[in-house]
């Protein structure tokens, strides 16, 4: 029934599906993949697009000659599938010069260095067309309190992303970079481990304009918060620039599992904003649908393509439910009852100020009455989890 096409704009990191299960505990337990195999094998099942970070791609410290070698095969493999690439980042994470942070390391030589390497990859992202350029600080933080200068950290954070706006302007690309929240891990705190942190810290750069941010579904659910909610708030502020879409069960280390293996809930609610939450019903965002989520180390290489083709139906099913529940007059009903659209509306008047609210007879309001009133929330939630399961 549900089969994606390149109009559903789902796209993947190289890395999720090229993941070898290795871990903490244990070595890898599937093969090494090819990333130009990885290409040819998510055009066929849907995909439009790859993304990846530059050692995913070009292994760290590879000759020229290696890396242009590496990149004719990638250049290839995109022209024969008609994959694109919406989005690049850089590894500012494995090699052990990044242990103590990239853009925030306390060695001053290897901020320049993890410097020079995003900048030296944003121009191979904006030469395969990519619109997106995703800066993921998972090294940007520390263990200790009184290791790092949180605030120095966040100065140096800032000038980072001041040179990257600076470049991309003098050099004409058409490319906004999107920051990654996560809370913890590999850090155990990392700097703007949220998505309120990063909108927040996006208002003091010299130009808010081209940065946004990529939210993580696990990484939300990781700190606790409402993945839905935090999207809501980066489409209400317009830096909702791209997304990482995967499960996450509660509050415990990044489980990266297949999009709707976690909050299945949440996750419906999150289909039904980026699909209908837009101007008359219309899709609320139109970037690409990324997963990031890793094939979980028990699956052997037909898991992998499983886990990923199951990525994309979940979210497919989670659109067709979405829809459903918004055509359902007892729906259309109950989100009247429960005032969900009355909400929209300004709370003063238009030429009202607060003389003309505090100028109204307290007499006109009883809140007794207002106190008694039954939101009807429950029944509304219970027939979007009807919908969910299919049984409307
Ligand atoms: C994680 C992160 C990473 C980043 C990716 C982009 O699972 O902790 O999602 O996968 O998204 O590395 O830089
Ligand atoms: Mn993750
Ligand atoms: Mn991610």
């Amino acid at each position: 029934m549900v089969a994606p096409t390149p109009a559903d704009k789902f796209s993947f990191g190289l890395w999720t599906v090229g993941w070898r299960g290795r871990d903490p505990f244990g070595d890898a337990t599937r093969p090494e993949l090819d990333a130009v195999e990885g290409v040819h094998r998510l055009a066929e099942l849907g995909a439009y697009g790859v993304s990846f970070h530059d050692d995913d791609v070009i292994p760290f410290g590879a000759s020229a000659a290696e890396r242009d070698r590496r990149l004719e095969l990638l250049r290839k493999a995109l022209a024969e599938t008609g994959m694109v690439v919406p989005m690049v980042t850089t590894n500012l994470f494995t090699h052990p010069v990044f242990k103590d942070g990239g853009f925030t390391s306390n060695d001053r030589d290897v901020r320049r260095f993890a410097l020079r390497k995003v900048l030296r990859n944003v121009e191979l992202a904006a030469e395969l067309g990519a619109r997106t350029y995703v800066l993921w600080g998972g090294r940007e933080g520390a263990e200790y309190d009184s290791a790092k200068d949180v605030r120095a950290a966040l100065d140096r954070y800032r000038e980072s992303l001041d040179v990257l706006t600076e470049f991309v302007q003098d050099r004409g690309y058409d490319l906004r970079f999107a920051i990654e929240p996560k809370p913890n891990e590999p850090r155990g705190d990392i700097l703007l481990p949220t998505v309120g942190h990063a909108l927040a810290f996006i208002t003091t750069l010299a130009h808010p304009e081209l940065v946004g941010v990529n939210p993580e579904v696990g990484h939300e659910q990781m700190a606790g918060l409402n993945f839905a909610h935090g999207i809501a708030q980066a489409l209400w502020q317009g830096k909702l620039f791209h997304i990482d879409l995967n499960g996450q069960r509660g509050i415990k280390y990044d489980q990266d599992l297949v999009f709707g293996h976690g909050d299945l809930m949440n996750a419906f609610g999150l289909v039904d904003l980026l699909e209908n939450g837009g101007p008359d019903g219309a899709p609320a965002y139109d970037g690409p649908r990324h997963f990031d989520y890793k094939p979980s180390r028990t699956e052997d290489i037909a898991g992998v393509w499983d886990s990923a083709a199951a990525n994309m139906r979940t979210y497919l099913l989670l659109k067709e439910r979405a829809r459903a529940f918004r055509a359902d007059p007892e729906v259309q009903e109950a989100l009247s009852v429960a005032g969900v659209a009355d909400l929209r509306t300004p709370t003063l008047a238009a030429g009202e100020g607060y003389a003309e609210l505090l100028a109204e007879p307290e007499a006109d309001f009883d809140p007794d009455r207002a106190g008694e009133r039954g939101y009807g929330f429950v029944r509304l939630n219970q027939l979007a989890l009807e919908h969910l399961l299919g049984a409307r």
